[in-house]
């Protein structure tokens, strides 16, 4: 059977990419119809190798190869030159940071994931939803995705920054926000780096967008240092965390990378999320139908509370099967800290090495018919068929995303309180454009939304969480 097939493999098949050009490599392809290249590498190889430019490239098309990557952090390491393009942006946070560094950071940021911070941030999620909720109209056409992601940043800015003197360096970073991250992505692709010190108008708002959030982020940490107290927010933690060996704890410049970090980290990767979701819904009426029967059995009308996660079963597993198919993060990389054999190839240090979740997410092997969207494959019986890790949307090993319990509570009550309320239906305009930037997106997502009763659409006061 496929499992026994995919998880006894103990040697692995190495093939090069056909179709790449004299000095450009692979790079129109990727560029191009990325997600086309990537599904159609496997019949290469487990291991394939193409180049970017004249540059060999490596990808693991294998689940087995990709879990073998992961698992050693210290030789498939973070870096690169795409690497070096976010640490101009996020600086030396947790994504972007080398092994040594990494391991002392993820120790002082992960109480700030803890899962007994989860009702608090629950609660914020929780506000922050009824609002975007309530300020819907009937038969109202709007941008589901700009909607998802504008909800996604305020959510990821409130968590941060809490109180009320946080509340100016939430809104500055929802303003902010969206200004740098389209100039991330231009700035990580763009194929010359002088062309972001030209004065163009874009370069001259993305400067000032990173000098506000710069001094808004620098003087809430101070304003934090001298409460001295816990807020029950990320920052929190983040000013108060000391290293357990040397009782250290993160300076300003510091703190400040981790704060851009987790607000680029957490927005996007939500926001295209649920934007894909309610796409799929509205494509498939009867796995909507499924939902609204969950979501009314459970909430019984009510917004959803932290306590209503664990019962919320079929809304998790409309989400998961949204990762495995369009994962935000769609392709993911590493450089060879040393001299390393892959698939029977010596890799030199210095060699980068990709996977990629979609890739993995769309193996007919293990997800027949891989483009139906059909949650019930996460049912537990059909679940337990699949290798471990058999989907890796939040990557896995020492760098496997650290907010993966918060995205996903996030995502599910997001998902549970739209269904009690609307529906999202499709006008002529809606289409996707799956557009794999920095994240896997949507593109802008025109739809309608419909109350799905006077009284779900009614359903706007009450405090969400207990
Ligand atoms: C659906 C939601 C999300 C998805 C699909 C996702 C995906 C990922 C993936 C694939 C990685 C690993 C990258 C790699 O292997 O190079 C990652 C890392 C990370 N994510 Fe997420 N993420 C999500 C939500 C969030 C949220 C809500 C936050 C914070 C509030 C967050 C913060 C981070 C951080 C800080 C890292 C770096 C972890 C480290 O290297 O130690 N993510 N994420």
């Amino acid at each position: 059977m496929t499992v026994a097939y995919k998880s006894s493999r103990d040697s692995f098949t190495f093939g090069a990419a056909p179709g790449g050009l004299p000095l450009l490599g692979h790079v129109l392809r990727l560029w191009r119809r990325p997600l086309e290249f990537l599904t159609s590498l496997p019949a290469s190889g487990d291991l394939v190798e193409f180049r970017i430019g004249v540059r060999r490239a490596y990808i693991a098309c294998h689940l087995g190869l990709v879990h073998q990557v992961l698992r050693d952090s210290r030789t498939f390491d973070k870096g690169g030159p795409l690497f070096e393009k976010a640490r101009l942006l996020v600086g030396n946070g947790l994504v972007s940071s080398e092994w040594e560094d990494h391991r002392q950071q993820r120790r002082l940021v992960q109480p700030a994931f803890h899962h007994t911070r989860m009702p608090g941030y629950v609660e914020i999620m929780g506000n922050e939803i009824d609002s975007e909720l309530s300020s819907w109209r009937t038969g109202q056409v709007f941008s589901v995705s700009d909607a998802t992601h504008t909800l996604t940043m305020r959510i990821t800015a409130r968590t941060m920054f809490a109180t009320q003197v946080g509340a100016h360096a939430a809104a500055e970073v929802t303003e902010c926000m969206p200004i740098i991250m389209r100039g991330v992505y231009k700035r990580m692709f763009a194929p010359i780096s002088w062309w972001e010190r030209i004065p163009t108008r874009s370069n001259r708002l993305f400067d000032e967008a990173q000098a506000r959030l710069r001094e808004v982020i620098n003087q809430t940490i101070s304003d934090y240092r001298q409460a001295n107290s816990d807020q029950g927010d990320v920052l929190s933690i983040l000013v108060n965390a000391r290293d357990e060996a040397t009782g250290q704890g993160m300076t300003d410049q510091e703190i400040h990378d981790q704060v851009m970090t987790i607000l680029i980290g957490g927005t996007e990767t939500t926001g295209n999320t649920l934007a894909w979701t309610f796409y799929l819904l509205a494509e498939h009426p009867e796995i909507e139908e499924r939902l609204h029967a969950e979501v009314d059995g459970v909430l019984g009308g009510r917004p959803p509370r932290f306590a209503d996660l664990p019962h919320l079963v079929y809304t998790r597993r409309v989400l998961t099967e949204t990762l495995r198919m369009y994962p935000p993060a769609w392709l993911l990389s590493r450089t060879t800290s040393r001299e390393v054999e892959l698939a029977g190839r010596r890799l030199p240090p210095g060699t980068p090495v990709f996977y990629s979740p979609y890739m993995l997410g769309r193996d007919p092997d293990l997800f027949p018919n891989p483009g139906r969207f059909d949650p019930d494959r996460w049912l537990p019986d059909r679940a337990a068929t699949l290798p471990r890790d058999a989907v890796l949307p939040f990557g896995g090993g020492g760098r496997k995303c650290i907010g993966d319990d918060f995205g996903m509570a996030e995502t599910t009550l997001t998902l549970a309180a739209t269904a009690a309320r609307w529906r999202l239906r499709k006008v002529a305009a809606t289409k996707v454009s799956t557009t794999p930037k920095a994240s896997l997106g949507t593109g802008p997502l025109p739809m309608v939304a419909q109350p799905r009763s006077a009284a779900a659409a009614g359903v706007a006061a009450g405090h969400p969480a207990e």
